[in-house]
């Protein structure tokens, strides 16, 4: 450990070893930590479950804990609430905000569903507990085309808050969808002109994109999937070679996987780390054991507004029962 962080350490009363002393902290408190693979990799190492959207609301349906530490966004903390109200849930920094969910204001969103008010409501679960008490079910991208698929057929729909992911869906199902105009700052800034460089100049990789990538990305993907369809291509294929269109720190868990492979993170527009979210990157290792330690800060909700926002939630998980889980231990 370098000098200056074991005096950082020491001057914030910090045990030397964050790992050990998560363990038992833990082991107190039965709490579980639960983290998305856009976590940095240390969190990734310490969590108890790790996944995507879909399945870390199912590990937050799940447990038995009786304190779930959520290393994710505000939305994630929020929607293991929501689904926990008896459950102490903490968030590591309760300023971990996601650019998506804030591009869909609750008012503004109140006001486009009345405005269509024959219309059924599908909003990605990266939305605030405001705007799926405004939803008739919620969904991830790993379950939204099956959620999609399953809505009747002369039913018209809004969907929200990503286009990308939105528009992404209408060619897929070939169903029409009135869409709101959301986006994520880390997927709409990956450089179409950079990715077709790239792939010049590796032939084999294939090009795996999340689908809240913009639709050119997406065009001149060779896979399109959430962040465990994405993981589970790299362990299915026999290819040796990817660039990877979402967050980077995914590829921590691709090289764990599959330690001989080659992952080249897509690069963005702008020569800077866009591609890493500045939003899960205000959890640090540090804020997780403090967080353990002292039971703070924690996700407290209004009880009508967690009841509003449940059962479009609970419809979701109901929806997609037949998607198989996949979490992985940390
Ligand atoms: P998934 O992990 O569900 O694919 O979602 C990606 C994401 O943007 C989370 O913020
Ligand atoms: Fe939000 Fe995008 Fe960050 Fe995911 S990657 S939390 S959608 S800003």
């Amino acid at each position: 450990m370098p000098f200056g962080s074991v005096l950082t350490r020491q001057k914030a009363d910090l045990p030397l070893d964050l790992f050990e002393a998560m363990d038992d902290l833990k082991r107190k408190k039965n709490a579980v930590i639960l983290a998305h693979y856009y976590q940095d990799p240390d969190i990734q190492d310490v969590a108890d479950v790790l996944g995507d959207s879909l399945a870390l609301a199912r590990a937050a349906q799940k447990t038995r804990a009786d304190v779930i530490v959520f290393c994710g966004v505000h939305f994630m903390a929020e929607t293991a609430k929501i689904l926990n109200p008896e459950r102490t849930v903490l968030l590591p920094d309760l300023s971990a905000g996601c650019s998506l969910a804030d591009s869909c204001p609750p008012a503004a969103f109140e006001a486009f569903c009345r405005a269509h008010p024959d219309h059924f409501v599908v909003s990605y679960i990266n939305c605030s507990a405001e705007v799926k008490a405004l939803s008739d079910v919620i969904c991830t991208s790993s379950n939204a085309e099956a959620i999609i698929r399953q809505i009747p057929a002369d039913r018209p729909v809004i969907f929200a808050p990503d286009r990308n992911l939105g528009r992404y869906l209408v060619r897929k199902t070939g169903r029409k969808m009135l869409l709101w105009e959301g986006s994520c700052i880390v997927h709409e800034a990956f450089s179409l002109q950079k990715i077709r460089d790239l792939k010049a100049a590796h032939p084999a990789a294939k090009l795996l994109a999340h689908p809240e990538c913009e639709e050119p990305v997406l065009m001149m993907a060779d896979f399109i999937g959430s962040t465990t369809g994405i993981l589970k291509y790299v362990q299915g294929h026999s290819d040796r070679s990817f660039i990877i269109a979402t967050e980077t720190n995914i590829i921590h868990q691709m090289k764990k996987a599959c330690p001989d492979k080659e992952f080249i993170p897509a690069p963005s527009a702008a020569d800077c780390n866009c591609n890493l979210c500045p939003h899960m990157a205000v959890n640090t290792m540090e804020k997780l054991y403090l967080c353990l330690r002292d039971g703070a800060p924690e996700i407290r909700m209004d009880e009508s507004l967690r009841l509003r926002a449940l059962g479009p939630l609970e419809r979701m998980l109901d929806m997609s029962r037949a998607i198989a889980p996949v979490a992985v231990a940390g």
